[in-house]
């Protein structure tokens, strides 16, 4: 039996998923050496397949596009060591349709789509501008230095969340704690093990609840659409805390970083503060905090760009390799919150594309000035060298961010 490509040539060269970064905002050094190597390159999984990874920012979009390549749980591979990589081997549980193919995929999608409207959206935003009035008011009550991961940008994203799904006023605290534990990088696997269970019992509940009295919600109106069953709602109210969460939380930690560390930028807004949705949508851009991922395996053989991708082949798009990808961006590794930077691949693309995105969008656009604007001397409280990073994770972010004003 001759070796398959990716097989022949990861014994060559032997990739495995490259960390390390010269600087904060900046990607691994391999990984953008790889991508000027050629936009596909064959890599090995810590589990022993074979597969690629894909930095080319025309070929992330093309595979993202295209049906031929799955996002079904059980046929994908972690490209970085993982302690629950055994239990990924398994179709996804009902509901989590991040981790299904159509037809799958489209009958939880549909729904969901149907659910965050521009209505809703608009909604929350005054909800929005609420809860971070009520962080920075905390915040200026105990006093500089402050944490500005635990006091802000955790704390928004998860309240949000709550106002979207519905979650009472008086199990919010709870529900925030549970989240914290799940987003701690100390936490032990038992610990996350125990609190998904807990948040399985606290959406059954909350099912219940929303069943006897609905409200004006997303998951009010997902039961009276009726096509869900009681545990689909549930998983789908646990993938959306997951995937809204940590990823907008590490934007607005990662964000104030950066935006502290480029003055010249946040001056620019301060001057110009109609230039905030371009602000967002560079640092979603130039952070591209998803650092593993998107992954995907291939259902047949498929040639992209000159490469064979061979039927079962496990594949890692990197996001952020194709958003500083020169062939097409001008001048990628800057920030410049002055030039549009349409095109960008943070959300995804295609049918998986980003479900929340509009709402991380808000919450962006409404959290940064409000920041900014009631603390205009924001500044680190430690040197920016000594800021802890989240290195080896697959959302990047800050760890912490000490801050005074
Ligand atoms: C800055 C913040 C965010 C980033 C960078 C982000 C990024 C992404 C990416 C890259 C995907 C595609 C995954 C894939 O192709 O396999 C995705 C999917 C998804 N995101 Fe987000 N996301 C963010 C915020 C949110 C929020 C706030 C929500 C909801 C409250 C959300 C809900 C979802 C859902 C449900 C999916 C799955 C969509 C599907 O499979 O059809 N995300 N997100």
């Amino acid at each position: 039996m001759t070796q398959s490509q990716p097989e022949a040539q990861a014994h060559q060269e032997a990739v495995t998923f490259p960390f390390g970064r010269p600087s904060p905002f900046e990607p691994p050094e391999r990984l953008t050496s790889l991508r000027e190597e050629g936009p596909i390159t064959p890599m090995v999984y810590p589990d022993g397949a074979t597969g690629w990874l894909v930095t080319g920012y025309s070929a992330v979009r093309s595979i993202l596009a295209d049906p031929r390549f799955s996002s079904r749980r059980e046929l994908l591979h972690i490209p970085v060591p993982f302690p629950l990589m055994q239990e990924m081997r398994r179709p996804a549980d009902p509901g989590m349709f991040i981790r299904m193919d159509p037809p799958d995929h489209t009958r939880y999608r549909k729904p969901l789509t149907a659910q965050f409207t521009v209505r809703r959206m608009k909604q929350l935003e005054p909800r929005i501008r609420e809860i971070t009035e009520e962080r920075l008011d905390a915040m200026e009550k105990a006093g500089p230095p402050q944490d500005l991961v635990k006091e802000f940008a955790l704390p928004i994203p998860s309240l949000v969340i709550c106002e979207l799904l519905g979650v009472p006023y008086a199990d919010r605290d709870e529900f925030q704690r549970s989240t914290a534990v799940l987003l701690n990088l100390e936490s032990s696997v038992e610990d996350i093990r125990a609190t998904i269970a807990g948040f399985s019992a606290f959406f059954a509940r909350l099912i219940e609840a929303k069943r006897a009295d609905p409200a004006d919600d997303l998951l009010s109106g997902l039961i009276e659409g009726g096509e869900l069953t009681d545990e689909e709602l549930g998983n789908v109210g646990f993938l959306l805390l997951v995937a809204g969460h940590e990823t907008t939380a590490n934007m607005l930690g990662l964000g104030t970083f950066a935006l502290l560390q480029h003055p010249d930028q946040l001056a620019a807004l301060r001057a110009d503060p109609s230039l905030i949705d371009n602000t967002v949508e560079e640092l979603l851009r130039h952070l591209t905090i998803i650092h593993v991922g998107p992954l995907r395996a291939a259902l047949e053989d498929v040639e992209v760009e000159g490469r064979l991708i061979k039927a079962g082949d496990p594949v890692t798009l990197s996001l952020m390799a194709a958003n500083r990808d020169p062939a097409r961006f001008a001048d990628p590794e800057h920030l410049d919150i002055t030039n549009p930077a349409a095109g960008h691949l943070t959300f995804g693309h295609g049918l998986h594309q980003c479900l929340g995105q509009q709402l991380a969008r808000v919450e962006m656009r409404t959290a940064f000035p409000m920041l900014f604007d009631r603390f205009p001397g924001l500044r680190l409280a430690v040197p920016a060298e000594e800021v802890p990073m989240r290195e080896k994770m697959s959302i990047y972010g800050v760890r912490e961010l000490p801050v005074r004003w």
